[in-house]
């Protein structure tokens, strides 16, 4: 008995914390903003993990009016997934020539607040070949849920 003691404890605490991941889950559906204060509505996503929503960025590379812009995107579905999904999407910007994908993690935060951690891709579009080399920037974006103001 003083033996078996613990092991139960170590059982225990292991199914336990198996338990408490367990509760994590990082939903993409709702309103974003991000560090820069772009914000992002997904309204949906289906059984498949394709989703769908809306865009608007808080700056752009071209002197261009901003205007809202549709996105288009995929969530992982494996069950490795753990709550946590990986996800990738893309925006075409109804304003400008370009195309951004995005690519990244939905997380639970210690504090239980879910956040997405992304990287980009932005392509420009140029006029020719040899302006090829300074077409795509790069940066990453992190976004937090906005509340919703009832
Ligand atoms: C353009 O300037 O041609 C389109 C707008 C690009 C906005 C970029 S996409 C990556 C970064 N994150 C944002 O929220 N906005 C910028």
């Amino acid at each position: 008995m003083v033996q078996a003691t613990p092991f139960l404890l170590v059982l225990f605490l292991a199914l336990g914390a198996h338990g408490l991941q367990g509760t994590q889950q990082c939903s993409l559906t709702g309103r974003w903003v991000n560090d820069l204060g772009s914000n992002m509505t997904i309204t949906s996503v289906n059984a498949n993990g394709v989703f769908a929503g809306s865009y608007h960025t808080a700056v752009t590379a071209t002197s261009n009016e901003i205007k809202l812009s549709p996105l288009h995107g995929a969530m992982q579905k494996s069950p490795n997934q753990k709550g946590q999904p990986t996800f990738g999407f893309t925006v075409n910007w109804s304003f400008s020539d370009s195309i951004t994908v995005f690519t990244g993690q939905c997380f639970v935060d210690e504090y239980g607040k879910e956040i997405l951690k992304t990287m980009w891709l932005l392509r420009s579009r140029v006029e020719n070949i040899k302006n090829d080399w300074k077409a795509t920037r790069v940066g990453i974006n992190v976004f937090t849920r906005l509340q919703s103001q009832e």
